[in-house]
């Protein structure tokens, strides 16, 4: 069966032999002046020349990026969701076009990865009142074979502002049996690839400029391929995840699976944010290391408060840090966990003094949870969190 190693060689060696450069990964933390706090996507940071700005590499390149996106936080834990996960990428600044790029993208899932065309299913842009149907990405797949489902708003690509244009999306059927319905229609229709043709660039004021040099930009998570490759249900069952898996249970005894599906995205997630050298605090960049560990460490702490991140091998924290080729040090990041475990176990103890004043035990209002933020350092989600706790003793 196919390793996640072996999919990101075969992805990335598919695209060098057709010439494309492999562009080194970056870190998670995005460029100075940027409006998002990490990197996102495998394009994020080529922004500046898919405007136009020449790339060292050359017009063809490729590349594997790590990401991290907390809009999905509460996806966590389902099929298909991380908060850091990896993007395989193609980019074409200029030189060839979007039929191309989509030519290339069905061969290298149907004989480099082996998926039943019979499987697919592809998406494309139906045009709206701007910009019209993309006939060329339609007439591709259609010469290709492909059922091909139009959509609107599925298929632009992307935010209020920025680089935009239509984009094409391959989907993948993963129930049983004989495919049915629609991307649309049918969420075991699993989106895999999204094949963006960049072509304009989106004013604040809502016009739309066309670039003086369109490009093709395409992205596939890595986790959802491997899991479709592997044939399993969740993405948490593929090969990246079987220390966690095995080791989790055996350090804190049985875990229900939404524990330790939470337990192994969040800790993960946090060593490779730590592995970029950002600090965990309350605002910011670094609150999100904070947040996604205090929420492991409730998880953890909810059965047997007993338990320490301190059990954690090093093994899995040089494993976590060595795929994702950072160099920090794994002591050094074990460290700042076990840092951070006490101090988060310090505040849940001030938390629980000052909430068992009687002024809290009624139901709060906003004036309590200011005050409880702004004198005693606890924020609204940990009060909540107490206040359950309380509510379950009682
Ligand atoms: N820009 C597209 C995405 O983020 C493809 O890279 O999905």
């Amino acid at each position: 069966m196919i390793t996640t190693d072996q999919t990101i060689h075969t992805f990335v060696e598919f695209f060098r032999e057709r010439g494309h450069e492999l562009v080194p990964s970056e870190s998670l933390v995005s460029p100075p002046g940027d409006p998002v706090l990490f990197t996102t996507s495998g394009m994020h940071p080529l922004t500046p020349y898919l405007r136009g700005r020449p790339h060292p590499l050359g017009r063809r390149l490729t590349n594997r990026q790590r990401c991290l996106r907390t809009t999905d936080l509460d996806e966590v834990g389902d099929d298909t969701h991380l908060t850091v996960f990896e993007m395989l990428g193609s980019w074409s600044l200029g030189d060839y076009d979007g039929p191309q790029s989509l030519r290339w993208g069905y061969q290298l899932l149907r004989d480099g990865f082996g998926i039943d065309p019979g499987r697919m299913h592809v998406t494309v842009f139906a045009g709206d009142d701007y910009v019209g149907p993309d006939h060329e990405s339609w007439q591709t797949w259609d010469e290709l074979g492909l059922p091909v489902e139009p959509t609107t708003d599925e298929n632009w690509w992307n935010g209020p502002t920025g680089l935009c244009g239509p984009d094409s999306e391959i989907f993948v059927w993963t129930g049983p049996g004989i495919p049915q319905g629609t991307p649309t229609t049918d969420d075991r229709w699993v989106e895999v690839w999204n094949h963006v043709m960049m072509r304009y660039v989106r004013h604040s004021d809502g016009t739309l400029e066309p670039l003086d040099r369109p490009s093709v930009d395409t992205g596939m998570g890595l986790e959802r391929l491997v899991r479709i490759l592997r044939n399993v249900q969740s993405v948490y069952e593929i090969d990246l995840f079987e220390p966690w898996r095995t080791t989790l249970p055996r350090l804190w005894g049985s875990l229900n699976e939404p524990s330790l599906r939470l337990l192994s995205d969040h800790l993960r997630s946090t060593i490779v944010v730590l592995g970029d050298r950002i600090t965990p605090s309350n605002t910011g960049r670094g609150y999100v290391p904070r947040r996604l560990l205090r929420r492991a460490l409730t998880t953890l702490w909810r059965d047997d408060p007993t338990r320490t991140l301190s059990d954690l091998p090093i093994d899995l924290i040089e494993d976590t840090l060595g795929h994702f080729r950072q160099s920090r040090h794994p002591q050094e990041v074990r460290s700042d966990l076990l840092d951070e475990e006490h101090k988060f176990a310090l505040l849940l103890r001030r938390g629980r003094q000052v909430l068992s004043h009687k002024r809290f035990t009624g139901p709060l209002s906003d004036d309590d949870y200011r005050y409880l933020h702004d004198t005693h350092g606890l924020p609204r989600d940990l009060v909540v969190y107490l206040s359950t706790e309380n509510a379950g003793r009682s």
